[in-house]
């Protein structure tokens, strides 16, 4: 047996896949005319959008992906490109790269659709199967059986950094809602011998995750709820909901419902954990939260969220003491707040 156990940190094979974004977002904002109209003058978000006939929430994820790499830069809340862009990516100047980037592009399906996200900020029409069935509640279980080896793969380095952070000890019982191969729930009961451990998810998606309590042997303190977390019952019990993951699946409305839901499921004092990576509140960056936020924004309902936004959806369930701090494991941080 030649391979090694996974580490907390795999940011090497997340900046591989992440760096697909880089060419196809230069093209898609060179061809909207951004840097041309940004050349021009400073223009705050919303102007720019409208400026470029584009969709303003899109828009401000392809900024902070610029502006994070250079290209752009925001002061006093206006946006306006950067030396680097004014001299290589502007239509009319001498060193214009925009014919060369856009003939070496091979990702054609990634551009056009980010392309076309950027117009209608939604995700394009031919989305494949994997968030229909999240939002349909059901699924074949080859599909589920799928969902869980990629989430499984996605998920071992954070959720191994995220099992370290204190606050898991001091529950009894943690829910991981939306819980895909289990690896959060599985590692944070590893790393607290006292604590139990609810996986609950889609029921055919929770089955999936059955399969890697028991490889992992933990099925004393770990079990599997499938529940539909919009339309059923949430268990009772848990003093702790953790979510990886699953607010960037859905709008910010839909996540007030969800905090919501959790609100009312916790005791007095329980506690719930986003576990997320974070755009900064001024939406500059970093780029691998821009970057994933522009996959959230092509193949789901959601986005890559700020701790401001996060407060302000988690505040108006209900929930006090918001806070967030980085887990080590990756690009992740763990958002906390407590049910009063
Ligand atoms: C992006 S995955 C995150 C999985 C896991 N938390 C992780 O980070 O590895 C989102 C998860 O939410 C689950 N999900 C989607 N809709 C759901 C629903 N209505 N009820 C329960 N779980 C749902 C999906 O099946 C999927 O496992």
């Amino acid at each position: 047996m030649s391979a090694l156990p996974p580490t907390i940190d795999d940011t090497q094979i997340w900046d591989a896949w992440l760096s697909q974004f880089k060419l196809p977002i230069l093209n898609v904002c060179i061809e909207a005319g951004l840097f041309t109209a940004l050349s021009e003058e400073a223009l705050a978000t919303a102007e720019l959008a409208e400026r470029l006939n584009v969709d303003a929430r899109a828009l401000s994820m392809f900024l902070a992906a610029l502006c994070a790499q250079g290209y752009v830069e925001k002061r006093l809340n206006k946006w306006r490109a950067t030396s680097l862009a004014r001299t290589w990516l502007h239509p009319q100047g001498q060193g214009y790269w925009g014919q060369f980037l856009s003939s070496i592009d091979n990702n054609q399906h990634l551009r056009s659709r980010l392309s076309e996200s950027l117009k209608t900020g939604q995700r394009p029409a031919d989305v494949d199967e994997r968030p229909s069935g999240w939002e349909k509640g059901s699924m074949p279980q080859k599909v589920a059986e799928g969902i869980a080896a990629f989430m499984q793969a996605h998920s071992q380095a954070p959720a191994l950094g995220t099992a370290r952070m204190p606050e898991f000890g001091e529950l009894k019982c943690l829910m991981d809602v939306g819980c895909g191969s289990g690896v959060y729930g599985i590692e944070i009961a590893r790393a607290n011998p006292a604590l139990k451990v609810v996986l609950m998810d889609l029921k055919e998606v929770a089955a999936e995750a059955a399969k890697y309590v028991s490889a992992a042997g933990m099925e004393e303190r770990v079990s599997t709820a499938g529940v539909n977390m919009f339309e059923e019952e949430w268990p009772e019990g848990p003093d702790g909901h953790l979510f990886c993951n699953v607010f960037h699946d859905w709008s910010a409305e839909t996540n007030r419902t969800l905090a919501k839901a959790s609100f009312d499921a916790l005791p007095s004092g329980g506690r719930i954990f986003l576990h997320e990576i974070l755009m900064d509140d001024e939406y500059t960056g970093p780029f691998e939260a821009a970057a994933f936020s522009l996959l959230m924004l092509i193949g789901t309902l959601g986005q890559q969220y700020s701790l401001a936004e996060f407060k302000e959806i988690l505040e108006s369930a209900g929930f006090t003491d918001v806070r967030a701090a980085r887990t080590g494991g990756g690009y992740y941080s763990l958002v906390s707040a407590r049910k009063p």
